[in-house]
């Protein structure tokens, strides 16, 4: 991850739903482009936008489309009754031709150069690991993807997928096949990427393969220790205290400082922070090992302090 102690830009501008297609069972693709045709932001794989279906209805989806095709941002969606409203809302309110806000790109789980890859995707979660695939085969390099969902229908982009790439490609809905069989499919040397629902994580996260990248959209259980701290906010010259029971963000925001933020729950990475002095502990879904390790930034909507006191870059 780049770190910069400069403030970041907010990139944000408005898009047209160009089309909304069924691309599985539940999961729908959203094409977009910008209203005047102009090209959008570059990114590159394993990178997502911020959507904002309404002013306090912001969702992060990762991008699924071609990086070189700067025309259109594509993001494909899962309906999940039980969630939050975000995907309620693409698949029922959000119609083709509306004018849809747009933060980012940005990029928490890059591709990292190597030989060797593996890719293991649960359900909607193949959605950041579509343009590394592509990546990693344009390039050469030798790579495999294991992809489970519920059911074959409900596993977007599968069939393609697997036309494109046959062998390379183990598609293995759970109805058909049980549990992914991830002791078979680790193989040492590669890097591994995976995407997909907690528990698919968690059990890759258990095999401690030794390069591995995870991308969380859902919080991580939170049940450290919480006391009280005191923050420096080394540019607007103020400290503020951060009580057992709230966050630093709640506390910069009380005191009047602006700070990007989006999900608030430690997954998107919008409100980190650089941190000056003092030791983070981290509770976000962001950072990896050695991000959190070197300590030189912090998601400030989760993440608390080790010691009494830290001075950050706001
Ligand atoms: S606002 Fe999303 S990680 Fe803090």
């Amino acid at each position: 991850m780049t770190v910069s102690a400069e403030p970041r830009a907010l990139v944000e501008f408005d898009v047209l739903l160009e089309r909304k297609e069924v691309v599985a069972d539940g999961v729908v693709r959203l094409t977009l482009r910008h209203p005047r045709g102009e090209p959008l932001p570059a990114w590159e794989p394993g990178a997502h936008v911020d959507l904002v279906l309404a002013p306090d209805l912001v969702r992060q989806y990762s991008l699924c489309g071609d990086p070189a095709d700067r025309s259109v941002f594509q993001v494909a969606v899962l309906h999940e009754p039980a969630g939050r409203g975000g995907s309620r809302h693409v698949h029922a309110a959000l119609a083709e031709g509306r004018t849809v806000r747009v933060r980012g790109p940005r990029n928490h789980f890059p591709l990292v150069a190597a030989e060797r890859y593996l890719f293991i995707a649960g359900g909607i979660g193949i959605t950041p690991l579509v343009p590394m695939v592509e990546a990693v085969a344009a390039r050469g390099a030798w790579w495999r993807l294991l992809y489970g969902g519920r059911t074959r229908s409900s596993m977007a982009f599968a069939a393609e997928l697997r036309e494109r790439y046959g062998e390379r490609v183990l598609v293995r809905p759970q109805d058909e096949s049980g549990l992914l069989d991830l002791d078979s499919f680790l193989v040492a040397d590669a890097e591994v990427y995976c995407c997909g629902p907690e528990p698919l994580l968690a059990a890759v996260e258990r095999r401690a393969p030794a390069r591995l990248h995870v991308e969380r959209f859902t919080p991580e259980a939170d049940d450290g220790e919480r006391t009280s701290f005191e923050v420096e906010l080394a540019r607007s010259g103020r400290t503020v205290v951060v009580p057992e029971g709230g966050s630093i963000l709640h506390a910069v925001e009380q005191a009047g400082v602006a700070v990007l933020s989006s999900c608030r729950e430690g997954t998107c990475g919008t409100c980190e922070t650089v941190v000056l002095q003092g030791v983070p502990d981290h509770r976000d879904s962001v950072l990896n090992a050695e991000e959190r390790v070197a300590c030189d930034v912090m998601m400030i909507c989760v993440s608390r302090s080790r010691g009494p006191r830290l001075v950050l870059d706001l």
